[in-house]
């Protein structure tokens, strides 16, 4: 994130050098505003406002039922928090997916009304003319490639993508068709990771890995998942940093034992 000692705002100028001079991208993903001060104050260079929080704060089974307005509110409390790292605020289903016009103004309510820099957005080559009319309207897009969360029922569930030559060819094409239409960078979810090392390979924008190996300019993980938050799937590709549920579950019990025992507030809490 620094230049010559001085600390500056990640932009998609900063991302396209990071990945000329081979240096890994952070991406986490954030929904409301600790966590996301939190993120910014550790130098995370993107924060994702993923509509994973269909599933990791509002308890549906898919990130199908969320609304854009839903994503403009966890946005807004995401961007109050930041000021150096990039937010980019997922497009979630039925934004982006009926007409370009309303791509177009759907992306546009998230930099206008959220405060986001940029925005996200599944599919490949059948997006290309969405991607290219987002970014012609100065809003820096990232697709998104691979195991694509919002077809999960035409995918037939959450597997792994590009496994045979052709699904293979068609994704390192599909990748160099959203890059010449304007995406700043794309996601890479659930595939090989020599299919994600042949796409970083074929494209100069970052390409952003999540169950996707070693190979891409950088990673990204749902915040849930890494500290350990969200015990209900936890996807083969999740490297757990914390047990937050185990803390959260002792400070819940040690609370409850203190205020049935008396001991809680104490002297030192209460006002005299
Ligand atoms: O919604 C999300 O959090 C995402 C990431 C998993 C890339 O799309």
């Amino acid at each position: 994130m620094s230049t010559q000692g001085k600390v500056n705002k990640v932009s998609v100028t900063t991302i396209r050098t990071m990945k000329q001079n081979h240096e890994k991208i952070a991406m986490l993903t954030a929904y409301d505003y600790p966590t996301a001060l939190l993120l910014d104050e550790c130098g995370v260079e993107l924060i994702l406002v993923g509509d994973s929080l269909g599933m990791v704060v509002l308890g549906y089974d898919s990130t199908l039922p969320v609304t854009m307005e839903d994503m403009l509110h966890h946005t807004r409390a995401v961007t109050r928090a930041v000021s150096l790292s990039m937010v980019i605020g997922d497009m979630p289903f039925l934004s982006y997916q009926c007409s370009v016009d309303e791509a177009v103004r759907n992306a546009g309510r998230f930099l206008q009304e959220a405060g986001a820099h940029g925005v996200k957005l599944e599919g490949g080559r059948e997006y290309a003319e969405t991607v290219r009319r987002i970014a012609l309207a100065g809003i820096p897009v990232m697709a998104h490639l691979g195991l694509t969360p919002q077809s999960v029922h035409q995918l037939g569930g959450y597997k792994v993508q590009g496994k045979n030559q052709s699904a293979a060819t068609k994704m390192i094409e599909d990748a160099k068709i959203l890059e010449e239409a304007g995406a700043f960078a794309v996601v890479l979810e659930c595939i090989p990771s020599s299919l994600a090392k042949a796409v970083t390979e074929a494209v100069s924008i970052p390409t952003i890995g999540i169950g996707a190996g070693p190979d891409c300019d950088g990673q990204v993980l749902v915040i849930h998942d890494m500290l350990g938050l969200y015990e209900r799937f936890t996807p083969k590709f999740v490297k757990k940093y914390s047990t937050l549920n185990k803390n959260i579950k002792r400070s819940v019990k040690k609370y409850m034992k203190e205020v049935k025992d008396g001991s809680f507030p104490d002297k030192s809490h209460s006002f005299l």
